[in-house]
């Protein structure tokens, strides 16, 4: 195969449409962050150059979803495209109802509304934060069960998403009655966008049928898990990416998706589910939040383009070309003295600002200084995930650079890793932020910063 006799990484497709990029000078950068607070989020798009903010609804889509986007059929019920969308996901999942969302955070509300009481308590590997968001907004427990693995981001176990089928196991012993389904994360974006092995999903399933429970899969990224499986998992060398997807849902008794991810879609999500009697109070949430079942807050032409997309999602030569990519990225960056998540996630390179500026304290907010400078050194914008994210309950100092799907090339990659070694030179140098404004909520969004003078 070419891919395994040439070292360059090859995008699996060539480029019909562009889009150009903006160019800014360093004096309309440093303004534009005073202006913004020195908070990335406060940034137009016209001032990023290489946007790595989220991988979520950032993706371009492919000649054949456009066309497919063409066939959108706009009835308000009954639509062809539902059809079509439908029959994808249900040959996906092997689940019998399949309910359209807006996106992956309504597949949620809608699900912890039908199906669970306040008091509890919803076990998972990691829980992403909109997940955890809607649990608690109902007055119930989320509780994070990840491997030990996890918690050190210079292991490089294989499987580091996996949740800790030990502890699962005790706290159902304990807490049976206040369990009602357990949630699995693939891949575990929290923890660095790492996968979770088809032995751990088959070990969960086990204790959830000892205890009669049902096991829900947050399925965002499930295309890049299945990748993962393929590559390290003993058993699945030269898999079809298809079947072990096949397996993998075959374990779910009910799955939520944002198709912004592993969906090659722009908007869009839905929750699969197999007991009839939950999915028919879903379906009445949904009537009343997000619309009619054949549409739930899409446009048809929604609906198709993700139809598409998580067919296309399944070919071997993009997810090849995806993972490399940020593999890649990492090993660049650990060519260079930088410390990053190890392995590499699926979707995202997470730099450890905390050993790259040990200078800094905590409250000094290392990673928001680490992203303040790729975006002021060279229009690169990446998302803090750290102290000004979780407050005092951070566990690391980390900068997320996620990578949109099929949007940059190689030699943007190569540019990103070329400033991130030229900030890593100056690393000692950069100054500490502090706080001047914060909102009550989600301060990240929001916050405004000032530089520490030294
Ligand atoms: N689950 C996971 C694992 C996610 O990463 C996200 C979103 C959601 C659910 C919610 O989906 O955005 O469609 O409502 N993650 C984005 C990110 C926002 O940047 O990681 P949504």
């Amino acid at each position: 195969m070419i891919h395994d006799e040439w070292r360059t990484i090859i995008e699996p497709f060539r480029i019909k449409s562009v889009e150009p990029l903006h160019f800014t000078t360093q004096d309309e950068r440093d303004r534009a962050l005073e202006r913004t607070g020195f908070n990335v989020f406060g940034l137009s798009a016209a001032e990023v150059l290489i946007d790595l903010l989220t991988d979520s609804g950032t993706g371009a889509m492919s000649v054949e979803q456009w066309a497919a986007i063409q066939r959108g059929d706009e009835s308000y019920a009954g639509s062809s495209s539902y059809e079509r969308f439908a029959s994808v996901v249900h040959d996906l999942t092997g689940l019998p109802h399949v309910i359209p969302v807006h996106q992956g955070r309504a597949a949620e509300r809608i699900l912890f509304a039908e199906a669970l009481q306040p008091g509890q308590i919803v076990p998972s590997n990691t829980h992403f934060d909109t997940t955890r968001a809607n649990i608690e907004y109902d007055r119930a427990v989320a509780v994070d069960l990840p491997c030990p693995e996890a918690a050190d981001t210079q292991n490089e176990a294989p499987f580091k998403g996996d949740l800790d089928v030990d502890r699962l196991d005790a706290l159902l012993a304990a807490e049976h009655e206040r369990i009602p389904l357990v949630f699995l994360t693939v891949t575990n974006n929290t923890i660095g966008g790492q996968p979770v092995s088809m032995a751990n999903v088959r070990a969960v399933r086990k204790v959830c049928d000892r205890y009669g429970k049902p096991l829900f899969i947050d399925a965002a990224r499930f295309a890049e898990n299945c990748w993962f499986i393929i590559q390290r998992e003993d058993g699945y060398a030269g898999a079809e990416p298809a079947d072990v997807a096949h397996e993998l849902f075959a374990f779910a008794d009910g799955v939520t998706m944002s198709a912004k991810k592993d969906g090659l879609a722009n908007i869009g999500g839905f929750l699969a589910l197999k007991d009839d009697e939950l999915a028919a109070r879903c379906r009445n949430n949904l009537i009343l939040t997000e619309g009619f079942p054949t549409y739930g807050g899409l446009a048809g032409r929604d609906l198709e383009a993700i139809a598409q997309g998580l067919v296309e999602v399944l070919d071997a030569d993009y997810l090849r070309y995806r993972v490399r990519t940020a593999e890649y990225l990492a090993q660049r960056c650990w060519d260079a003295g930088v410390t990053t998540v190890r392995p590499a996630g699926g979707h995202a390179v997470y730099l450890d600002a905390g050993a790259m500026l040990p200078h800094l304290r905590r409250d000094e907010f290392p990673a928001q200084s680490l992203t303040i400078e790729l975006y002021r050194r060279a229009g690169i914008r990446g998302v803090e995930v750290g102290s000004v994210m979780f407050g005092p309950a951070a566990q690391h100092e980390l900068v997320r650079l996620a990578l949109p799907r099929r949007v940059y090339t190689q030699s943007h990659v190569d540019f990103v890793a070329e400033v991130i070694e030229s900030v890593a030179v100056d690393a000692a140098k950069l100054p500490g932020y502090r706080i001047t404004w914060e909102p009550p909520f989600l301060r990240h969004f929001t916050a405004r910063f000032e530089p520490i003078e030294r």
